[in-house]
């Protein structure tokens, strides 16, 4: 009994450990873009924190699929390879206004 206790305590663990934070996954957007989207990264993009929620997921979506984005589309492509559409509706939820 007290070993099942322990197991599901670990994957009750595990589990929210698992779960999107935007903090976590906008950490290596903050160089370019500033702690709340604040900056025109790189002299290009738009301002994060003055796009909607909807805005800031649809452009994440976009450069993922290579259909969005500006002259440089490839360089944010390699930002947002790796995130999950739950990373990305975090990321917008914590920046988009
Ligand atoms: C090396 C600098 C750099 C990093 C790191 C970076 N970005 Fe960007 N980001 C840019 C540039 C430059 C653009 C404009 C790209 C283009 O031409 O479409 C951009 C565009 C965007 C846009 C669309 C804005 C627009 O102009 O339409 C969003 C949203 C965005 N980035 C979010 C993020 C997120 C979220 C992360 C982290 C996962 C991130 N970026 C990491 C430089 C960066």
């Amino acid at each position: 009994m007290k070993k099942i206790v322990s197991i599901s305590l670990f994957a009750g663990m595990l589990a929210s450990s698992l779960m999107a934070d935007g903090a976590t996954a906008y950490k290596k957007c903050i160089a370019c873009h500033g702690a709340n989207g604040e900056k025109v990264a790189l002299g290009k993009s738009k301002i994060m924190k003055d796009m909607t929620k909807s805005e800031i997921e649809a452009a994440l979506i976009g450069y993922q699929k290579g259909t969005y984005g500006g002259a440089m589309k490839n360089l944010m492509g390699v930002q947002v390879k790796s995130l999950s559409g739950d990373d990305i509706k975090a990321i917008a939820t914590l920046i988009g206004k």
